[in-house]
């Protein structure tokens, strides 16, 4: 009576690899020798996901797909070999490769390679430089996998046309080719894909839309971004987003977009999703076309050209309001709408704009919790409005022109605030040093106000801060002993600016992240810390003593370590493995000394590394080679010998500043260092360098060709001057210009600062020709060695040269005429070399004081007094007294242009993925939606 007898499960793969699995099952009945054979076929997905058994047949993955997937992979350039590396072709298990998810029948439905993944081969403290990406585009193998529901490629670098065969993916809900450098026209079958509900384009600045009518066929949409992409000539966008059923949240930044004409401003009758709407950036000078956009709530108009009175329509229209931001315009008139008021608004901000007068009578707002007005021209006596503020949990007022003094009286109604800024105002906070305020503040800033002379012993009872900043607000007081425990969660403090002169305790709070306390009178040695430290200012001090708190510090976590104008000592023998992710490091002015120790190596994302003025000696330790992303390497003003290393030239070939002025460099000028491309400064004078100077300078690409400049590529334009700032010294260097010394810090016509100097050293032999092609040389400086021969005939071609010195050599044969041509030049000396003949006619040249051409033999011709006759001096130039304008005001370097740069905490955390894209096209709204963007995303938190 066997009623069962067996299950035999047979395993095979068929000749085309798909797995097939045959279940048969056999009967026996009493009655029957056997009943029925059953057979299923299937296919391996049916038994669910994919983990590999220890057969070698039991995979999930389909096989079309695998190798489709394969031949995804085989179109990329990966330039990090453990991304993707489970991507092979003797993996069959394509189900459980990085990135893929499968149904449970095998099929891929999502491939998630955007920024997620790539981040998790990547150390967590220094994934925000993530260099590794892939690029590549986007083959016809993605047609074979149309069982696709999610597509994730964000942050990555791939370009080329998105195919149009991507609108025949029926299925996909979730399609994200955000910061990517796709460009062409956006095919209109991407309007197939009618299941699709989030579709995320931002950042492809190369992408057209021609239209956006296709759109209409997206039913299913609900999120839709296009930040940055060029919709200038889209007449139907408004239309055509009011018309998708299903959209809630739209985000059109930075699409060149203009308002609508009349007929084509949505429809009204409709009932609207639409909740959420971007548009700042744009170029919108009236907004009369959102006036039928009812049902909106979050409304963005910031970095738009709206000019006069706030329009009414927030007012009368759009009643369900609840955040509004219309910062950076160009309003000037508030009355009308903060007049009317709004019953639902939560949230106003109104930023750097050209607002005047009063400040919103806050009974008309009865909703409103957060107000910024930052940056506009309010002049108000903030005791009424303070009074008014007793539902208010974000005050931003920073940067106006309020004045007076605010007691413990005007705080007494805001009981709810939490963020208080009143930075840049000629506000002083006149409180007891018992007063308790009624807030519990996570932000204060109070930079520029007048806080001092004692340290605000207020912030006793402040709990919960998380930011602060007193920085240039007048105190000198010691800092209580309190203040190091106030807050467990204070993780930004910023006193610097003040003339505090006290020493700080052994330890600072393990929650501090970023530390300003610069330009004080702080002494002692440098504390330790147990924090996650991202940031250290202690520059412009007194501390003395080694930097051995490093070896405190956590592994990873600083990214910024300034430490410039102290009393610091001792070697540079330190862990710095432990601060392996530093990007700039800055020990300029202190008196360190001793080698560059072999554990510098160690330190390989430093960009910015400026050791100036110190005491170090002995060579360079080639363990730098391992510093290959140095953008800026500063070792000028040392006694570091020994010869210029081949490596600099062939591993560190980023460079774009490289000074190893005033040290004593010996043997030659390594033909190696032609290989830096990006080479904009380069300064090796005041050392012992001989040899000849090498022919191949023209291999300085960004000296000479227009549009390759790396700090187009490396720079962000930041804006917000009271905002994690503290990038400005980024690129602070020290350059010798025209003769002056310049304290240079990053500024935003960095890509025109472009010098060599190869003065007081031994070099001999020609002045190579080649030299005269770096048409973007700005300032050149060969003075002081034993140069021969002529002058480069061609020297005229260097149109943007604003200095020039060739004294003080052996230089001899006519003043080439091309040099007529230097209409820039402002600096020039050609003294004490053995040129001869009539100087050439130019304003410029007959515009310098003779003295630039004293000590030749045989010149003659204006501005010296020697006449010519024929071709030829009579006698030699009377040596005078060298008296000229030192030229400092002159040329580019005119005051107005002197203009800071902020490069915001973004820039490091994750401007690098896609600066490429930013290369030739970047302008400076482009850029600032970069550092807005990621700034946001990863500091200011809800705070901002
Ligand atoms: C697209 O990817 C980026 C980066 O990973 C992410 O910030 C963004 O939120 C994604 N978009 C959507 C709609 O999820
Ligand atoms: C997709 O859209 C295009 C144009 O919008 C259309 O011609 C085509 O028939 C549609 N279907 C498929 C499967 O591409
Ligand atoms: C608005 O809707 C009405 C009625 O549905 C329709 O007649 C009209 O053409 C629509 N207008 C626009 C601009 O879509
Ligand atoms: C100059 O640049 C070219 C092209 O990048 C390179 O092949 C060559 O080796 C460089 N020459 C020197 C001397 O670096
Ligand atoms: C601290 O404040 C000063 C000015 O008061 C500013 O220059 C600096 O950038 C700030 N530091 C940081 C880390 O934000």
């Amino acid at each position: 009576m066997l009623k069962l007898s067996g299950i035999i499960i047979l395993h095979f793969s068929s000749q085309d690899n798909k797995t097939m699995i045959m279940f048969i099952i056999l009967k026996y009945p009493s009655w029957l020798c056997y009943s029925a054979i059953v057979v299923w076929l299937l296919q391996m997905p049916n038994l669910g996901c994919c983990h590999k058994t220890g057969g070698t047949t039991n995979f999930t993955c389909v096989e079309t797909e695998r190798q489709a997937l394969l031949e995804f992979k085989q179109g990329l350039e990966i330039g990090n070999k453990s991304l993707l590396s489970d991507w092979n072709a003797e993996n069959m298990e394509c189900c459980t490769w990085e990135g893929i998810h499968c149904s449970k029948h095998g099929r891929v439905m999502a491939l998630d390679i955007g920024r997620g993944v790539i981040s998790k081969y990547t150390p967590t403290t220094t994934s925000m430089y993530n260099f590794e990406r892939l690029r590549g585009e986007i083959g016809p193998s993605l047609f074979d996998l149309p069982f696709l529901k999610s597509i994730d490629l964000s942050y990555n670098r791939f370009h080329g046309k998105i195919p149009s065969f991507v609108g025949s993916l029926k299925r996909l809900r979730y399609f994200n080719l955000s910061f990517n450098s796709f460009s062409g026209i956006v095919p209109h079958q991407l309007g197939n894909l009618s299941a699709l509900e989030s579709f995320d384009f931002d950042g492809n600045f190369n992408l057209e839309v021609d239209s956006l009518a296709w759109i209409s066929g997206l039913s299913s949409l609900n999120y839709l971004s296009m930040k940055g992409l060029n919709l200038s000539s889209t007449t139907d966008w408004l239309q055509s987003i009011t018309n998708l059923p299903s959209l809630t949240e739209v985000y059109l930044q930075y699409c060149m977009l203009h308002p609508p004409s009349a007929d084509k401003y949505g429809n009204s009758t409709k009932p609207l999703q639409l909740q959420k709407l971007d548009l700042s950036m744009n170029e919108f000078a009236s907004v009369t076309f959102l006036s039928n956009l009812v049902s909106i709530k979050h409304l963005d108009l910031s970095f738009n050209y709206l000019e006069g009175e706030i329009p009414e329509l927030f007012s009368t229209n759009l009643t369900n309001l609840l955040t509004l931001n219309m910062s950076e315009n160009m309003l000037s008139n508030s009355s009308g709408f903060l007049q009317l008021g709004s019953t639902s608004l939560h949230e106003l901000r109104l930023d750097s704009n050209k607002l005047t007068g009063s400040l919103p009578d806050l009974s008309k707002f009865p909703s409103l919790r957060v107000i910024t007005v930052a940056r506009n021209e309010f002049k108000d006596h903030l005791d009424r409005f303070l009074e008014q503020g007793s539902r208010l949990v974000k005050l931003d007022l920073s940067s106006n022109a309020f004045d007076g003094v605010l007691q413990e009286d005007n705080f007494e109604y805001l009981t709810k605030l939490q963020v208080l800024i009143l930075s840049f105002n000629s506000i002083s906070l006149n409180v007891s040093t018992w007063w308790i305020p009624p807030f519990q503040l996570a932000v204060v800033k109070l930079r520029n106000c007048k806080v001092g002379p004692g340290f605000p012993n207020w912030l006793r009872a402040q709990s919960n801060l998380i930011h602060l900043d007193i920085s240039n607000s007048g105190i000198s007081k010691v800092i209580p002993n309190w203040f190091w425990n106030i807050s467990t969660r204070l993780q930004y403090v910023n006193i610097s600016h003040n003339s505090i002169k006290d020493k700080l305790p052994n330890y600072l709070p393990p929650s501090y992240t970023i530390v300003d306390f610069s330009s004080n009178q702080l002494y002692g040695a440098l504390p330790s810390f147990s924090s996650e430290l991202a940031v250290l200012d202690f520059s412009h001090n007194k501390f003395s003593g080694s930097i051995s708190f490093l070896c405190s510090l956590k592994v990873g976590t600083l990214l910024y370590l300034d430490l410039h104008d102290n009393l610091l000592s001792g070697s540079l023998r330190t862990c710095w493995e432990r601060v392996d992710g530093l990007a700039l490091l800055n020990l300029n002015n202190n008196n360190f000394s001793g080698h560059l120790p072999y554990s510098m190596g160690k330190l390989r994302w430093i960009m910015s590394l400026s050791l100036r003025n110190n005491s170090l000696s002995g060579e360079l330790p080639s363990s730098l080679i391992n510093c290959q992303r140095l953008l800026l390497l500063d070792l000028g003003e040392n006694q570091l010998s020994g010869v210029v290393p081949t490596w600099l030239g062939t591993s560190l070939q980023d460079l774009v500043v490289l000074s190893l002025h005033a040290n004593m460099f010996g043997d030659i000028i390594p033909r190696s260092l032609c290989h830096l491309h990006s080479l904009q400064i380069l300064d090796l004078s005041f050392n012992n360098i001989s040899g000849m100077i090498p022919s191949c300078l023209n291999n300085f690409t960004a000296m000479k060709e227009m549009g390759t400049s790396a700090f187009v590529t490396h720079l962000v334009y930041g804006n917000d001057p009271d905002e994690y700032g503290y990038s400005e010294k980024y690129f602070t260097t020290w350059i010798a210009w025209k003769g002056v010394n310049h304290e240079y810090i990053n500024q935003n016509h960095l890509e025109l600062l472009i010098l060599i100097d190869l003065s007081n050293n031994k070099l001999s032999g020609p002045i190579p020709q080649e030299l005269a092609s770096l048409y973007k040389l700005i300032s050149l400086n060969l003075s002081r060695n034993s140069l021969t021969g002529i002058i480069p005939n061609d020297i005229g071609q260097l149109e943007m040269l604003e200095s020039l010195d060739m004294s003080k050599n052996m230089l001899s044969g006519e003043i080439p005429r091309s040099m007529a041509n230097l209409a820039s030049l402002s600096y020039l000396d050609l003294s004490s070399n053995n040129l001869s003949g009539k100087i050439p006619s130019s304003t410029q040249l007959q515009s310098f004081d003779a003295s630039a051409f004293n000590n030749n033999s045989m010149l003659c011709g204006p501005p010296t007094t020697n006449p010519c006759q024929g071709n030829r001096s009579v006698h030699n130039i009377p040596t005078n007294d060298r008296d000229r304008d030192n030229g400092t005001e002159a040329g580019i370097f005119h005051e107005d242009i002197w203009f800071y740069i902020s490069i915001g905490f973004g820039f490091l955390v994750g401007f690098w993925g896609f600066c490429g894209t930013l290369v030739l096209n970047a302008s400076w709204r482009q850029s600032y939606f970069h550092v807005l963007n990621n700034w946001k995303d990863s500091l200011c938190g809800r705070f901002c």
